[in-house]
Formats: C-alpha cells, sequence, structure tokens
C-alpha cells in the first residue's frame, strides 16, 4: 500500500492581489491534512480503479464516474502523466481533515496527496513541481483563474514566496511564527469571491490596482520581516493587508468580528485568509498569548480554531 499524506495551507498575505500579478506568502499547515491510499486489488477485473472518497459520498468505477468531477480527473490526468496506458487493478481510497470550502487548501491537498501516491505507487514519483501542474489543471476547471498559489505550497510542503507564473521562491523564516486559525463555518467558494472581485475591478480599474499594488507591497516588507525574525513588526501588515481585503469587498461580518476579538485577546495582528467572504481567518500571537486568542476566537463565534507554528 502507498500513502500520501499532503498539509492544508494558509495565506498569510497577497490572497487576491496574487490573481493580479501580485506576489503572496503562504505557508503549509500540517495540523489538518488530505490523505490518498492506493493498493493492488488482485481479484479486480484488468483496468478496474475502485474510488472511494466517504467525505465527499464518492465511490465507484473509475469508469463509471463523472470524468469532470476533481477527483476522477485528477486521477485520470496523473495516469495520463505518467505514461500509463493499463494499470494493475487498484483501490484508491482518500480521506482529508482539511474543512472543504474554507480557504484551507483543500482540493488542491486532495489533488497533490492523489498524485503523489498514484505516482509513487507505480513506480515512477513526481516531482512537486509536476504535482503542482496537475492539481493546478484541476483547480482551472472549477475556479477559472485560480493563481496558482494553494496548489504550490501543498505540494512543496515549505513557506513560499509566490507569484503567478513563476517558480515558487522558498525563504527563510527568521524566528517561528505562532499562528491561530479561526473557521466561520460559512462556507465560502473560491470561484465567487474571485468572481466578485473581478467584476469590482473592472467596473473601477485604476482604484484595485491601486488596492493590488498596496497589498504587493506589503507581501514584499513582510517578507523581510520574516527572514531577519522580526516577527511582531508582522502584526500592523497582518492589519493592513485586512483593511485592504475589507476594501476589495472579501470581508464579512463574522470574520470582521473574528480579526477584532483575536486583536482584544493579545494578537499582534490578524486578517482573513483565502478567499473570504467566509471560510478562515488567522491571527499571529505571541506564544503566550495562542490559549487566550483561541479562546476569544471561539467565544466570538469560530466554528473551529487550529493552531500551527511556522519554522523551526
Ligand atoms: O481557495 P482559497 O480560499 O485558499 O483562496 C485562494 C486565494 C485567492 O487568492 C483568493 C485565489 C487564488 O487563486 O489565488
Amino acid at each position: 500500500m502507498t500513502v500520501a499524506s499532503v498539509p492544508g495551507k494558509a495565506i498569510l498575505f497577497g490572497e487576491h492581489a496574487v490573481v493580479y500579478g501580485r506576489p503572496a506568502i503562504a505557508v503549509p499547515v500540517w495540523e489538518i491534512a488530505a490523505q490518498a491510499e492506493v493498493l493492488d486489488n488482485p481479484g479486480a477485473a484488468p483496468g478496474s480503479l475502485l474510488v472511494e472518497a466517504p467525505a465527499i459520498d464518492l465511490a465507484g468505477e473509475l469508469a463509471a464516474l463523472d470524468p469532470s468531477h476533481p477527483l476522477p480527473r485528477i486521477i485520470l490526468d496523473t495516469l495520463y502523466a505518467l505514461g500509463v496506458e493499463h494499470p494493475p487493478p487498484l483501490r484508491l481510497r482518500v480521506t482529508s481533515t482539511i474543512p472543504m470550502a474554507s480557504g484551507l487548501g483543500s482540493g488542491a491537498a486532495v489533488s497533490v496527496a492523489v498524485a503523489r501516491a498514484l505516482s509513487q505507487h507505480l513506480g515512477c514519483p513526481l516531482e512537486p513541481s509536476r504535482e503542482s501542474a496537475l492539481a493546478f489543471a484541476v483547480e482551472r476547471i472549477h475556479h477559472g483563474t485560480p493563481s496558482g498559489v494553494d496548489n504550490t505550497v501543498v505540494a512543496y510542503g515549505l513557506p513560499v514566496y509566490f507569484r503567478r507564473d513563476n517558480p515558487p521562491v522558498p525563504f527563510r523564516v527568521g524566528a517561528p511564527l505562532h499562528l491561530v486559525l479561526g473557521d466561520t463555518g460559512i462556507p465560502s467558494a473560491t470561484s465567487v469571491a474571485v468572481g466578485g472581485v473581478r467584476e469590482r475591478w473592472r467596473e473601477n480599474p485604476a482604484a484595485y490596482e491601486r488596492r493590488f499594488d498596496a497589498i504587493g507591497a506589503i507581501v514584499n516588507e513582510a517578507r523581510g520581516r520574516i527572514e531577519s525574525g522580526r516577527i511582531a513588526d508582522l502584526g500592523p501588515l497582518m492589519n493592513r493587508n485586512h483593511v485592504l481585503l475589507q476594501e476589495i469587498g472579501v470581508s464579512s461580518p463574522v470574520l470582521d468580528a473574528l480579526v477584532r476579538a483575536a486583536i482584544e485577546a493579545g494578537a499582534w495582528g490578524a486578517k482573513l485568509s483565502g478567499a473570504g467572504m467566509g471560510g478562515t481567518m488567522l491571527a499571529l500571537a505571541p506564544k503566550d498569548r495562542m490559549d487566550a486568542v483561541r479562546a476569544a476566537l471561539t467565544r466570538a463565534g469560530a466554528a473551529r480554531t487550529i493552531t500551527t507554528q511556522v519554522g523551526e
């Protein structure tokens, strides 16, 4: 049996503007993961590939599943990329602890886990760049104009400085970052949030380009502070990034309430993370304030909280 486990992700800075060519910084979140298991199924007919994904109620023979659905699609694309025309009979089981439609990279992590487990099981493991490209093709069907940041950070499993159409740049984390993620529990489709920004950008391109530039400048400033270990100084940058995300219309009263609660509980800074509208926010806090921030988020209505550390 071959098992691949791929982390969730959080965007620290730069979501949405990254769709318009500005940089973003994203990190893997190892406390949540998608897992794919592949095993031989010797009794089954030649060419059989039995797929099971209980969380999305999907089970059946690959050949009988809708090929435009993301899961069959990543399986077919991976087999095609590997040049395997007649795989041995297989079973593939997919599970995930990453909440779906929450800005935590669930779709990309599932795709990368499937590509990794299948390619390793068939004896031709893929480089992270190829896994990422396969996952990106699937993201495109469902999200329209994804930047590629999600598939990149989960495939590499490293903090990355990302610019669309460029290879990711791993960077040094000078001192550990302690993050609390607060999930609103309100599902948010990335395509809807990204589509809304595009509509408003079309109506007023100059104002939106200015905000994207401001976000890009924050990302570059943040990278320097992360590399030199000036972690507390990231707080004000997060808060400014959140205000710009409010201005482009992707925050919500619940996200704003969680951001406020985190700061009142002693976080250095907080912002929504991912597509927004619902989904997830994150707070950066001194280590000894993590529990207080977590409790404050729960009191303010977070459906769940996740703590994670980046670096060391
Ligand atoms: O899918 P999410 O919620 O992690 O959002 C991805 C980040 C966006 O910048 C909003 C979209 C993208 O493709 O980069």
